[in-house]
């Protein structure tokens, strides 16, 4: 049996202030008891929100991360530097991928140094709305899964967000059907390479998931939790998708 595994993504918003009362507010509200809960927040807040959330079950994490320990990489962050402070890490989100250059190749080096660690990993993969249009899905995902995750031993420290592109920050959601479709494909394909290990690896739907429709996307057997960002933002919000989550 899968735990569900309810994370938010802030991306890049929240000033120092709104970080800590965001994660205060979720605190609060003592989330956890039926489902894992994580936030993902921007590297300068880690250490606030680390504060925050040190009484409650909320995992801390990071929305990326270097594979290099230390060195000449300026502007980067290492998993020493992080395993500090956190026990999540995301790697590989689309955004990354889009605006940042990332790769399948940088998404394995970048798997491989997390699992190194006492780090666990939310791997993103999804395809673009022009690749579904032209019926790709299957091989693109088919092949994020074997270059960015099928070079390491598979097992349930790493989470799987499927996050396709065009449901991303565009309130456009993929129907439940669609959504419990392509991550029962996933699962498939995490089994061609980890074989039953695929059974405990949880995963996530990303893709414009909020209070209103997370009961419907969870239910899914094949969905195992929600990589969530814009309703993340809000704590009521947020709280509404983990309590939707509950089995
Ligand atoms: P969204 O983002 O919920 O705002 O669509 C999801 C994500 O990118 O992780």
């Amino acid at each position: 049996m899968r735990r569900p595994f309810i994370a938010g993504n802030w991306k890049m918003n929240t000033t120092r202030a709104e970080a800590s009362a965001l994660a205060e507010a979720i605190a609060a509200a003592g989330p956890g008891a039926g489902a894992d809960v994580a936030v993902c927040v921007p590297f300068p807040h880690l250490a606030d929100v680390e504060r925050a959330l040190q009484h409650s079950r909320v995992r801390l994490g990071a929305q990326d991360v270097y594979w290099e320990e230390s060195g000449a990489f300026t502007g980067e962050v290492s998993v020493p530097m992080l395993a500090d402070y956190c026990s999540l890490v995301v790697i590989g989100h689309s955004e990354r991928r889009q605006y940042f250059g990332e790769t399948d190749e940088t998404v394995l080096r970048k798997l491989k140094a997390v699992l190194a660690s006492s780090l666990d990993p939310i791997v993103c993969i999804g395809e673009s709305l022009e690749q579904r249009k032209a019926n790709q899905t299957g091989e693109v995902l088919a092949r994020q899964v074997a270059n960015g995750l099928a070079g390491v031993d598979l097992s349930e420290r790493i989470t799987v967000a499927y996050e396709p592109i065009w449901a991303i920050g565009t309130g456009e959601t993929a129907t439940p059907e669609i959504a419990q479709e392509t991550c029962a494909f996933v699962r498939a394909e995490l089994k061609k390479h980890a074989g039953d290990a695929a059974d405990a690896i949880r995963i996530q739907y990303g893709g414009s998931v909020n209070a209103d429709n997370a009961r419907e996307l969870l239910s899914q057997p094949d969905i195992d939790g929600a990589l969530v960002g814009g309703a993340s933002l809000k704590a009521a919000q947020f709280l509404q998708i983990v309590e939707a989550a509950k089995p």
